[in-house]
């Protein structure tokens, strides 16, 4: 079976890709690195680009991953930037933003892109849900503690089994994999 690297500087991430791509015998290499992102409004630009600068490093199959949370009322901010707004305010900073705010709709949104070197494919995968009224739970990373799923009362850092049932990763590396397994068979055999 071909190794796949997935390029991340998020031990988070890379924990749950693998967890999803065990059921499916793919196995991931984590490329513990950054790469330059550019700016775009949509994670699916930003992954495919970051595929493109991987592979060109790197120079084997690899995927990336550009995620992000993007809240109704706030017309989609932070978005693509989440990365960058979680360091800036964090999730007391979206509370605050929130704060006088009744609709507190959101939805995580996950874009894989998976390149070859010659054809670069993108999956998606999103979960809705809503943002908390203050920081619940222990467990996850970044947005994890306001954000409760639809389906469920708790939010993603109080119940990681929800999370790495129903998550948006889950959605797009599901995708990835059955994709990935028919190109194996295209390729390999
Ligand atoms: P990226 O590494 O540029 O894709 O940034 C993703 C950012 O989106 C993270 O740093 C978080 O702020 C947010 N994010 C994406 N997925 C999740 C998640 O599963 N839980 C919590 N925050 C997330």
């Amino acid at each position: 079976m071909k190794r796949i690297l997935f390029a991340t500087s998020n031990e988070h991430k890379f924990r749950e890709a693998e967890s999803v791509l065990k059921a499916y015998s793919i196995k991931i290499v984590h490329a513990n690195v950054s790469f330059p992102e550019i700016r775009a409004d949509e994670c699916s630009t930003v992954a495919r680009s970051t595929a493109t600068t991987a592979f060109e490093q790197l120079r084997e199959h690899v995927i990336v991953e550009d995620s992000g949370l993007f809240v109704e009322a706030l017309n989609g901010f932070p978005g693509a930037y989440s990365a960058w707004a979680y360091k800036k305010i964090g999730s007391k900073g979206l509370l605050e933003l929130l704060k006088n705010e009744g609709n507190r709709k959101a939805e995580f949104v996950s874009a894989i892109a998976f390149t070859d070197g010659k054809k670069t494919e993108i999956f998606e995968g999103r979960i809705e849900g809503e943002i908390t009224q203050k920081e619940r739970g222990k467990n996850g990373f970044a947005f994890d503690v306001v954000f409760a799923p639809v389906g469920s009362v708790k939010t993603f850092a109080e119940d990681t089994e929800y999370k790495q049932k129903k998550s948006h990763r889950r959605k797009s590396f599901e995708k990835f994999a059955e994709w990935y397994l028919n190109y194996l068979k295209k390729h390999e055999g």
